[in-house]
């Protein structure tokens, strides 16, 4: 079937790997990229398809309705992946308004304005992405199951949640067809340098302090994000309307491990005597309400529709390594301020 997909946050981190797979996968769709480009959104991340014909970009607010309403008209959009959202916990804290207003509001005028462009709403599909976050968090034993009860701890968990909410009340009320994600923590090439991976392999590199939170013992279960958007292929094509699947990797690790396990591999990678990068580890004041553990059960989704992530994790730190020092350019242009220069030469500004 001829689809005009529109692919929310495509200039992030999960979002440039979800359109790219799109894009090369399914010459058939057309893939609408909509994004605001926050400074988590970057076009260079999708250079590589950025001139295939089935690709189109929309520099566009979910909180501006009357644009939204336009690029559905235009492009005919079929059906809405939804990606984009405030991230970060940590900056949720500081500015928690700015996740209500992207990650609430941007969402319901999203859902609003599919509801009433699509009118029939039995042919189109809203797939929501969201976050393990929302179920709270876990001590030491259990793991989260779509049936956790939902138990959000921080502003931008609290975002999410509510996100979900109305994208399940307008499957109720309107019969609208969606469908829900929650995955785990996320790491791979094109993350922004503010969590916890990129941040690492950055301040390693350039021989500055790595940043561990009170006694780095909080637990997160980490996932290759091109094993995400294999799954989100999965779930847009099989998944069942209505339903909601965690997707994550049974891949948990404390924070200080992976810091440690990140300082030893670019030790060896960079000729470094091996002990150097690890006397950079300095404990900081702890995050406020920071969640200690997160874990998924992602036995669903393999049952039913049978997802495997197809990377273990020692091979996927290496690719996600290795693309950070091989793409020192990107690095510097998203912390520097250099992008916009790259933007405004590609589209004028
Ligand atoms: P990101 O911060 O890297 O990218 C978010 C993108 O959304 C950016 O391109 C940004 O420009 C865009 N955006 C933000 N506000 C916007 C607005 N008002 N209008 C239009 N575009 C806007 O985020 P990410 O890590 O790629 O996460 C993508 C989605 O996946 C989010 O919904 C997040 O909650 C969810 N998620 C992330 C993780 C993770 O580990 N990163 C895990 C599970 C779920
Ligand atoms: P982060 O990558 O921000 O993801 P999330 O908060 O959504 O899980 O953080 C991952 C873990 O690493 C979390 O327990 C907080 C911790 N952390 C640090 O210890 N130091 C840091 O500099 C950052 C950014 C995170």
């Amino acid at each position: 079937m001829k689809r005009n997909i529109l692919i929310t946050g495509g200039a992030g981190f999960i979002g440039c790997h979800v359109v790219k797979l799109f894009v090369e996968k399914y010459p058939d769709y057309n893939i609408i990229n909509l994004d605001c480009l926050t400074y988590a959104g970057n076009l260079e991340n999708l250079r590589a398809i950025e001139s295939s014909p089935n690709y189109i970009f929309e520099k566009v607010n979910l909180l501006d309705v009357s644009e939204l309403e336009a690029v559905f008209a235009k492009h005919a959009v079929t059906d809405v992946i939804h990606l984009a959202a405030e991230s970060h916990v940590d900056r949720s804290i500081t500015d928690p308004l700015a996740f209500v207003k992207t990650n609430v509001i941007g969402t319901v005028n999203l859902l609003n304005v599919a509801k009433d462009y699509w009118g029939d709403l039995e042919n189109h599909l809203f797939y929501h992405i969201s976050t393990d976050e929302v179920y709270g968090s876990l001590e030491d034993g259990g793991f989260f199951t779509e049936t956790t009860p939902y138990d959000p701890q921080s502003p931008y968990s609290a975002s999410k949640a509510s996100s979900d909410h109305f994208v399940r009340a307008y499957a109720n009320t309107y019969k609208m067809k969606t469908v829900i994600t929650n995955c785990s923590n996320n790491y791979g090439p094109n993350q922004f340098p503010e969590k916890l991976i990129p941040l690492c392999i950055h301040n390693i590199k350039n021989n500055k302090p790595l940043p561990v939170y009170g006694k780095g013992e909080n637990i997160r279960d980490w996932l290759y994000v091109v094993d995400h958007a294999r799954a989100i292929d999965l779930v847009f094509h099989e998944g069942r309307a209505g339903e909601t699947y965690n997707i994550g990797g049974f891949n948990e690790w404390k924070n200080i491990d992976i810091v440690q396990l990140l300082c030893q591999k670019m030790d060896a990678k960079l000729g470094r005597a091996s002990g150097t990068s690890e006397k950079l580890i300095t404990y900081v004041k702890d995050r406020a309400g920071h969640d200690h553990r997160y874990a998924i059960d992602a036995s669903k989704i393999q049952k039913e529709l049978g997802w495997e992530p197809s990377l273990q994790f020692e091979e996927g730190i290496e690719k996600t390594i290795d693309w950070y020092l091989e793409n020192e350019d990107w690095l510097n242009n998203v912390t520097s301020g250099n992008y916009q220069k790259y933007y405004e030469e590609h589209y004028g500004g």
